[in-house]
């Protein structure tokens, strides 16, 4: 894909529904009785390989573009799947059906693409076996293909060694099926997209700064969700209004949970302005209208509890910072190494080939802003997230090009319509 110089991005632009939730809406509703009813879901091909997964252990599941009706079984209706459930891309798929498949009374393999069969999968199998669960890798590498043998779990407090919603939600969906509560303790908040929808459909779960714990013993019912936009397709936007001069964008309807928030709070600390409007607290989470206009930027620092809240931003982060002037400095943000690429190379990779100053650390990278930027063809290796965020550096510097940019239908098919749609 080539990207030109834009000359300003205006309009107002309705972000497709968040991944995290729309994932979350078709588990949980699978796993209740009655009908969930599901608006604005985001139909991208990751939430589209867990709608498959549902579909191969009998969840009836109506799906028209971003309406979605999940006729759920309840908790132990389930049936064994006739063959391999693929994840395809998708770790968020991966991780948390495992807890949920963890504690049926059948067995199951799960794998899915190249990418995600090199992500570490021991961060679920540790915990789940804690729980009595038998959650193997079949080559013994930590990774996916896993193979899951349903057992009786039992409750456990664990405490995760990273701040991670994927491990916390496995551990919650697998405490429905134990035989007593289970306690997860983060070193940092993480999202809380599982414990704000259990709760709705009736969980007994109560979470308290880092620690969720969740009884079994409750029917879940299904009901209506509406699903935000994704503040993390959002971000793509924010960053173009404010790099490509000339800009103004409204964004309605994002999801603005503080569990992932961090990015308002960094343009903030950048000296950038993102004015909130209208802003709702509907029924699980809340959400606003964002309006962004062009604005100088300045470096900061990024780190601490601060890096879950913005963790898949981390790429639209970084250019906005070679963009700044001064220096950004990133830490304790290992994690990116082991997300749909080893992230802090990738981005470290593809500022540099753009002229920027970036130096990767051991958990994170320092940018010194202000080198003149130029355009480049950037490697994404089928990272969606880092096709987002090198196009929009190519609005600025023009003559970018990106390779496999396909790979934005993971989590924003459209993408490049809805930036050409704003383009003057
Ligand atoms: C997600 C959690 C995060 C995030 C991913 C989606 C989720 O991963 O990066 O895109 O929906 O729970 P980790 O839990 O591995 O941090």
């Amino acid at each position: 894909m080539k990207i030109d110089a834009s000359r300003g991005l205006r309009g107002r632009l309705t972000i497709p529904g968040d991944k995290s939730v729309s994932h979350r809406a078709v588990m949980i509703g699978a796993l209740a009785e009655g009908t969930t009813r599901v608006s604005h879901f985001l139909p991208s091909a990751d939430c589209l390989s867990t709608i498959d997964c549902m579909r191969r252990m009998g969840v009836a599941i109506e799906h028209d573009g971003e309406s979605l009706t999940v006729h759920g079984v309840g908790l132990h209706g389930l049936t064994k799947p006739d063959s391999t459930l693929n994840a395809g891309n998708s770790g968020t798929t991966t991780r948390l059906l495992s807890g949920i498949l963890a504690g049926q009374a059948f067995d199951s393999r799960i794998t899915g693409d190249a990418s995600l069969t090199s992500r570490p999968m021991k961060r679920i199998i540790t915990p789940l076996t804690k729980m009595g669960g038998s959650v193997i890798s079949e080559n013994g590498s930590g990774c996916a293909p896993l193979l899951i043998s349903g057992r009786p779990l039992t409750g456990i407090t664990y405490r995760t060694p990273v701040a991670s919603a994927q491990i916390k939600s496995c551990l919650l969906l697998a405490g429905l099926y134990a035989d007593s509560p289970t306690t997860v303790i983060e070193p940092a908040l993480s999202r809380d997209h599982s414990e704000r929808m259990l709760k709705v459909f009736g969980a007994d779960i109560t979470s308290s700064g880092t620690t969720a714990v969740i009884r079994p013993g409750q029917t879940l019912r299904g009901c209506d969700i509406h699903v935000p936009g994704d503040i993390s397709s959002a971000a793509y936007f924010l960053a173009a209004g404010l790099l490509v001069p000339g800009s103004e964008i409204r964004l309605d309807h994002v999801g603005t949970n503080a569990t992932r928030d961090g990015i308002l709070r960094v343009i903030k600390a950048m000296g950038g302005d993102v004015i909130c409007l209208d802003s709702r607290g509907e029924e699980g989470e809340p959400s606003a209208d964002l309006l962004v206009r062009p604005g100088r930027l300045t470096g900061t620092t990024i780190g601490g509890s601060l890096i879950p809240t913005l963790i898949d931003e981390l790429p639209m982060i970084a250019v906005m910072a070679a963009f700044a002037d001064g220096e950004t400095v990133i830490t304790d943000a290992a994690e990116l190494k082991v997300k749909e690429t080893d992230r802090l190379m990738l981005i470290t990779e593809n500022l540099t080939r753009m002229g920027a100053d970036i130096t990767a650390t051991d958990n994170g990278m320092i940018i010194r802003g202000g080198c003149p930027l130029h355009g480049a063809v950037i490697e994404t290796l089928g990272d969606h997230r880092m096709a987002m965020a090198f196009a929009v550096a190519g609005l600025v510097t023009g003559d970018m090009t990106i390779r496999d940019a396909a790979c934005v239908d993971v989590s924003f098919p459209g993408f490049f319509e809805a930036l050409k749609s704003l383009s003057l």
